[in-house]
């Protein structure tokens, strides 16, 4: 059965939703699912905006094929080439032999280096900002390379004022019959899918995506349609600046995150003095995770939203506890920056997971280490209350 809904004049989504996949791109887990959304616009000639991956090709065939009513496809714009949008390129290409592939020329490349069918008689190679009328429609090509691969670029149709926005403003989660983003509650039940989706897929590439967000802020938009996730047509300009937020490095939300690992259970005696003391002097929103339990995307998602992190880790085979050393790595590669940390390191026998954290965080932009390392031998006592009182003074400040 088909399951397309028409969103704007001629337009329809198409896309569908996948909840079987556990990890996204084979890393991320997504309990709540994904979503490949894809686009058809009926006019003169029938445009295809991107498509689906290949776990959800029969569905996403179904939907076209009724769309389409017995009508051909022209053109496939695509606005990413990375597979969980390509997945039924050969598909197309044998049922549409005469339809023209749209993109810049690492699209094509792209394509070529997939796919063994022949995608340089199919290509329509565009420029920055070329045009592509379709009858009524109009659709204008941006390059927005690095958001989230070098080929990436967003499609405006004037008519419609609909930005086809690829990665950018997408979500995990599956769609669960309400397609647009005023039809849930984003705010409370989408955002941290959201923040852990941009942060860890494009996280770092700020640069880019603020270079994007302003091309875009010329534009006369009235829809964004992303490629995983709700569509927006109201309160587009909150969710773009959460995402320049998220793109500038900077703080979007008061409150202190407490990171540990702890092998016996003494680390996280010493984090959960820290989060006592914290609270006692006020400091409220005060989030604690065991990173040896929770999967380092949402650790990172969490590091990008709050201005103040205290990493406490044990000390293992002479070096870092290794989940912390992850995650450490992670933020690194996610160029996080502009932070206030503290550490907490503990040992037996030898002492060396403050500084493999201090080394780590010390290679990183603007990571400012608030306090000298408090040192736990085995268990944190009663006697080193100053020293975590220090720390604790560190971070309120
Ligand atoms: Fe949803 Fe970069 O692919």
């Amino acid at each position: 059965m088909q399951l397309t809904k028409r969103i704007a004049e001629d337009t329809y989504y198409v896309g569908a939703s996948d909840r079987r996949l556990a990890l996204f791109e084979n890393i991320y887990p997504i309990e709540r699912g994904v979503s490949y959304n894809s686009y058809l616009v009926i006019d003169e000639k029938t445009i295809l905006l991107d498509t689906v991956d290949h776990s959800v090709s029969r569905q996403f065939m179904e939907n076209i094929e009724y769309v389409l009513d017995g009508r051909t496809l022209d053109y496939i714009v695509v606005d990413h080439v990375e597979p969980d949008h390509c997945g039924v390129y050969e598909e197309l290409v044998t049922k549409f032999p005469d339809v023209k592939l749209v993109g810049n020329a690492k699209t094509i490349q792209f394509l070529s280096q997939f796919f063994r069918f022949d995608v340089a008689a199919r290509a329509h190679v565009v420029k920055e900002c070329d045009s592509l009328c379709t009858g009524k429609h109009t659709f204008t090509f941006v390059f927005a390379p690095m958001v989230h691969w070098p080929e990436v670029m967003v499609t405006y149709d004037s008519l419609t004022k609909i930005l086809y926005s690829a990665d950018a403003f997408g979500t995990f989660g599956a769609l669960s019959g309400n397609i647009f983003a005023d039809e849930v509650d984003f705010e409370h039940e989408w955002l941290d899918d959201a923040r852990r989706y941009y942060t860890n897929i494009v996280g770092k590439y700020g640069v880019q995506v603020l270079a994007a967000l302003k091309k875009a802020s010329g534009l006369d938009i009235a829809m964004i349609c992303p490629l995983h996730g709700p569509i927006w047509r109201k309160d587009i300009a909150w969710f773009i600046e959460k995402h320049r937020i998220w793109a500038s490095y900077e703080v979007e939300s008061d409150g202190v995150l407490i990171v540990y690992c702890s092998i016996y259970g003494n680390t996280e005696n010493a984090a959960n003095y820290v989060a006592m003391k914290l609270a006692e002097k006020g400091v409220r929103n005060i989030h604690m995770y065991d990173a040896s339990k929770t999967d380092s995307s949402y650790l990172l998602a969490e590091c990008f939203k709050y201005g103040r992190v205290v990493f406490a880790a044990p000390t293992y085979n002479l070096g870092l506890f290794p989940p912390m050393e992850n995650l450490l790595l992670d933020l690194k590669a996610h160029l996080w920056q502009n932070r206030k940390v503290a550490l907490i390191e503990c040992g037996t026998w030898a002492l060396a997971s403050g500084k493999k954290m201090l080394e780590i965080l010390c290679s990183m932009k603007g990571i400012e280490v608030v306090n000298d390392t408090v040192s736990i031998k085995s268990s944190a006592k009663d006697s080193q209350a100053s020293e975590f009182d220090a720390l604790v003074d560190a971070i309120v400040r």
